[in-house]
């Protein structure tokens, strides 16, 4: 017997929206759907925006300071104390033991780096800076990656195509769609450009807490996965391998992970709205 996850449960005695109409219609037809605490109100989305709009400050503080010469250390000073001057906290300290203000990936790393005064940025060296925000008991969560002084044309492609896998993939997320087309569109311009898509690490919802649903794969096959609805919130953030898509853990740390043939990774991420037309940024 196939059973059917039911997440939609409307309130007995309530009317039904024509949201909720569409969406039972969908659950029915046996496609995984949102809870209905996942379409966010008006007061949280602007929660989620404020929260975001500080987040994409600490991006812009550091994009003007990173340099040549400076310790990851030195990023993670400068997360903590713009984060903590705009009233705000940073969501990654603490977060299940992970011991500093934002997580910082370079080259060959894939994500979950630690800031550390003994890594020194080096001309050449890509580097992702992964910040998220607690506002107001409101969380956003976005990264870049940053180019020091002047590196390969292959990692400065590698970083473009990653940009461009969140973008291609921001673009095919629509109302009513589902999250596996957000990963078909990755996954194409990746292998487009001969690269590969990490498939141990996704996007999520985010906004009243760090990780929720939806799992948003970045690997995978359209159609597939929870449906979009509008009023959802979550980030996408694709990790791009130069190589081969397999990552391990670093057993220094527990946490960092890095491309198991060392070659290098990059990743972008944003936070999203859902409309009725579509995605909206609230990073930028
Ligand atoms: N910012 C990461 C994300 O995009 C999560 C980092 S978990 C932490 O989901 F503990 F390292 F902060
Ligand atoms: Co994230």
């Amino acid at each position: 017997m196939k059973r059917i996850k039911k997440n939609w449960i409307v309130p007995k005695g309530r009317r039904l929206t024509e949201m909720d109409k569409r969406v039972l219609a969908i659950q029915d037809e046996g496609h995984l759907v949102p809870s209905r605490d996942l379409i966010r109100t008006r007061k949280q989305i602007e929660g989620i925006r404020e929260s975001g709009k500080i987040n994409t400050g600490v991006l812009d503080y550091v994009a003007e300071r990173i340099k040549e010469g400076m310790s990851t250390a030195d990023i993670d000073k400068l997360v903590y104390n713009y984060t903590t001057d705009h009233d705000a906290i940073p969501a990654p300290l603490g977060y299940e033991g992970f011991p500093k203000s934002v997580c910082t990936s370079i080259n060959e790393e894939v994500c979950h780096g630690i800031p550390s005064n003994d890594i020194i940025l080096e001309e050449g060296d890509i580097i992702n800076v992964d910040v998220s925000t607690i506002y107001k008991g409101y969380y956003s969560d976005a990264s870049r990656m940053f180019i020091i002084g002047k590196t390969t044309p292959e990692k400065e492609r590698l970083v473009r195509v990653a940009k461009e896998c969140l973008d291609l993939g921001a673009e095919a997320a629509k109302p009513y769609g589902f999250v596996g087309d957000i990963a078909a569109a990755v996954t194409k311009h990746a292998h487009d450009n001969g690269f590969t898509v990490v498939r141990d690490f996704c996007g999520h919802g985010v906004g009243l807490e760090f990780h929720e649903d939806p799992e948003v794969d970045h690997y995978g096959e359209a159609g597939t996965g929870m449906l979009l609805v509008p009023g959802m919130t979550f980030t996408i953030e694709p990790m791009i391998n130069m190589g081969d898509w397999r990552v391990f853990i670093d057993a220094a740390n527990d946490w960092t992970a890095v491309t198991e043939d060392e070659l290098p990774s990059a990743q972008w991420e944003h936070t999203y709205l859902m409309t009725d037309d579509g995605l909206e940024i609230l990073t930028y």
